[in-house]
């Protein structure tokens, strides 16, 4: 018995880092699921490998910020499957910066994939999460979603505007047992995070010193979080914020 038997999730930045880990570990827990990505060649590597290991999976083509692509997923995901029960919206980018440094079109890009990704994403999917009786949508945004950051502004202000998007969601669709929570990862180590370590204001060294668990977390870390908000685990929470950042928002 997987705790994802069943289910059909589409995984938005599926084809790297934490949305990968996702897409693993849900096929294993025995998901059916689509991932969606800009970056093709990775995608269908991850999709492989999982088909590899006795899983089900399929790799599409998607630019968060493109309505007609997340119709597209989302349409791929039922003709293929036969239904939409999952969604993670995880795809997101980070570039340095304090409100001076910050040009209008560092701003544009950030919010249009961290935040407008996330509404048309969820847009796309609850049609078909009421036609099958329920969902669960699952928003990455941050520690940046919570407090403010010190290099990140575009970013920090996309992750605090999926903070609230999610609960808008989780209200407005509490009624049709479709369910929207958050996600806040500290420091976790994958390419997004190797690229705040490359200012010289960062490093490996300083994310572990303020993190009262003493290290970096692994892409399993939010992974098995994620996992838990999809399944029906969790079915009595919607419109609450899961923080896994080893503690370093306690402080
Ligand atoms: N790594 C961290 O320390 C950290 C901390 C907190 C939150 N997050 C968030 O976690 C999520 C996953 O990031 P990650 O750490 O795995 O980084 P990552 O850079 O490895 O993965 C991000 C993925 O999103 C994809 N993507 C980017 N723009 C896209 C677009 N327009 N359309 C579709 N896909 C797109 C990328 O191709 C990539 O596969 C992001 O939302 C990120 O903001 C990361």
């Amino acid at each position: 018995m997987g705790r994802m038997d069943g289910k059909v999730a589409l995984i938005s930045g599926g084809a790297r880092g934490q949305g990968a880990a996702e897409a693993r570990l849900f096929a294993s827990e025995g998901a059916k699921v689509v991932i969606g990505d800009l970056l093709d060649v990775e995608g269908m590597r991850v999709a492989a490998e999982i088909a590899e290991l006795g899983g089900d999976a399929m790799y599409v083509h998607l630019d968060v910020t493109s309505e007609e692509d997340w119709q597209s997923a989302v349409a791929a995901a039922v003709s293929s499957y036969g239904k939409l029960d999952v969604l993670v919206n995880n795809a997101g980018i980070w570039r340095r910066g304090r409100v001076e440094d910050t040009t209008v079109e560092d701003w544009d890009a950030i919010q249009n994939v961290n935040s407008k990704g996330v509404f048309l994403g969820t847009k796309a999917a609850i049609p078909e999460m009421r036609n099958a009786g329920g969902g669960s949508i699952i928003n990455i945004s941050s520690t940046a979603g919570l407090v403010g950051g010190p290099r990140s502004t575009a970013y920090t202000a996309s992750k605090g505007a999926v903070r609230l998007f999610t609960k808008a969601t989780a209200i407005q669709y509490a009624g049709e047992s479709i369910r929207a929570n958050s996600i806040h990862p500290g420091p976790i180590d994958t390419e997004m995070i190797h690229q705040v370590w490359q200012g010289e204001d960062n490093s490996r060294e300083e994310s572990i010193a303020r993190t009262p668990l003493g290290r970096v977390g692994t892409v399993d870390d939010i992974a098995y979080g994620v996992l838990f908000l999809a399944s029906d685990e969790s079915s009595f929470m919607t419109g609450s914020e899961l923080v896994i950042d080893g503690g370093s928002t306690a402080q």
